[in-house]
């Protein structure tokens, strides 16, 4: 793997993916063979997000590699609360360790924070953009539960405007061959246009559906995740978008007997408790694997840990970004970074339309 950080799963060539696939699976096999693995190593977990799995298993990870973590997930109780700008924190953070992760709400965040870093960085979740750390975990989970990674037919259902997990599975499966989507979600919540542009890019194919009880029975996996609340402007609507969609037993008795039924959880009430015991639902599952997918990404990531920072990229255009959640709106210090599209040039950070 030539990576320093991993912003996007993108970054990663198929055979990279394969090498983590199954590095994964031989740390599933024999944990205790890498337990001295990462002896003498730092990870820091900056979360300025919360986060139960996400942090918890990278931290788990990092222990059972035997390594040692500092960080925060109270941004509340660093000096981020007394106006600190993620540079400045990330600069000196990245003096007392040698990987960071990170989680921030703004999109394009870990990009923005791996320009600052002595050492590599992973996004562990940037806003509603991407999560590839997740998806690193959806696709070990495929490749254990389905022994492939194409020739599916995956629903993703319920908020896949907002859930960046869906964002980041979506561009790394439309890679592999064969591979068709079905986007399961009210109009309001339909993934941005970045995404299915990616889609069809890759030359894969996807439908829109505005119901799970229509399309289950042709899916090989169904992608289940709650409606974010926290990325919601108006209560009002997210109390109507919210339990639109729910799996239920009833609606897996349409579904094909090997569907694999996932979730990058927290669930709130999309996947109703009678689905738990089905041998079809994976996403318990999927936590354990992410443990193994995480130890197997920091083993290669510390490997390569003294590759030069990236460069700065500085655009000419006289543009900026249109998304109100994009970092460069409040970290205004950042270099300009646009990159041509089809259709203009997007923001470099969060991938939105550049004006
Ligand atoms: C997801 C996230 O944070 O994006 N959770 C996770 O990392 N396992 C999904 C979510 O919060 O809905």
């Amino acid at each position: 793997m030539e990576i320093r950080d991993l912003i996007d799963l993108g970054q990663l060539t198929q055979a990279d993916t394969m090498q983590l696939l199954d590095m994964a699976q031989t740390v599933k096999n024999n944990p205790s063979y890498f337990i001295d693995h990462c002896h003498g190593n730092i990870m820091a977990t900056l979360f300025y997000e919360p986060s139960t799995r996400t942090q918890m298993s990278f931290q788990a990870a990092m222990l059972r590699l035997g390594g040692k973590i500092i960080g925060f997930d109270n941004p509340g109780n660093s000096s981020v609360s007394k106006g600190e700008s993620l540079k400045d924190t990330v600069k000196v953070v990245s003096n007392y360790c040698d990987i960071i992760v990170i989680r921030n709400p703004l999109e394009g965040a870990a990009l923005a924070a791996s320009l600052f870093s002595r050492c590599p960085v992973i996004n562990a979740g940037d806003g509603g953009h991407l999560h590839p750390t997740q998806t690193l975990t959806d696709l070990v989970t495929l490749f254990f539960e389905k022994k492939r990674l194409e020739g599916l037919t995956v629903g993703l259902c319920g908020d896949n405007k907002n859930g960046r997990t869906v964002h980041s599975l979506a561009k790394s499966l439309s890679k592999y061959p064969g591979n068709r989507f079905v986007f399961i979600s009210t109009p309001q919540l339909q993934a941005p246009a970045y995404i299915l542009d990616a889609i069809k890019a890759n030359g894969c194919e996807y439908e829109t559906s505005q119901t799970l009880e229509g399309v289950i029975g042709d899916l090989d996996v169904l992608y289940m995740t709650r409606i974010q609340r926290e990325r919601f402007s108006d209560a009002a609507e997210y109390t109507r978008q919210k339990g639109v969609f729910i799996l239920d037993a009833a609606k897996m008795r349409h579904a094909k007997k090997d569907l694999t039924v996932m979730h990058p959880l927290p669930r709130v009430d999309e996947i109703a408790v009678d689905v738990d015991d089905d041998p079809r639902a994976a996403y318990f599952k999927q936590t354990e694997y992410g443990l193994y997918a995480r130890m197997a990404l920091i083993m290669n990531m510390l490997a390569n840990k003294n590759a030069a920072r990236p460069a700065v990229v500085q655009s000419t255009e006289p543009f900026v970004c249109t998304n109100d959640r994009c970092i460069t709106k409040t970290e205004t210090y950042l270099p300009k970074y646009f990159t041509p599209a089809p259709g203009g040039f997007l923001c470099g950070y969060c991938e939105h339309k550049a004006q």
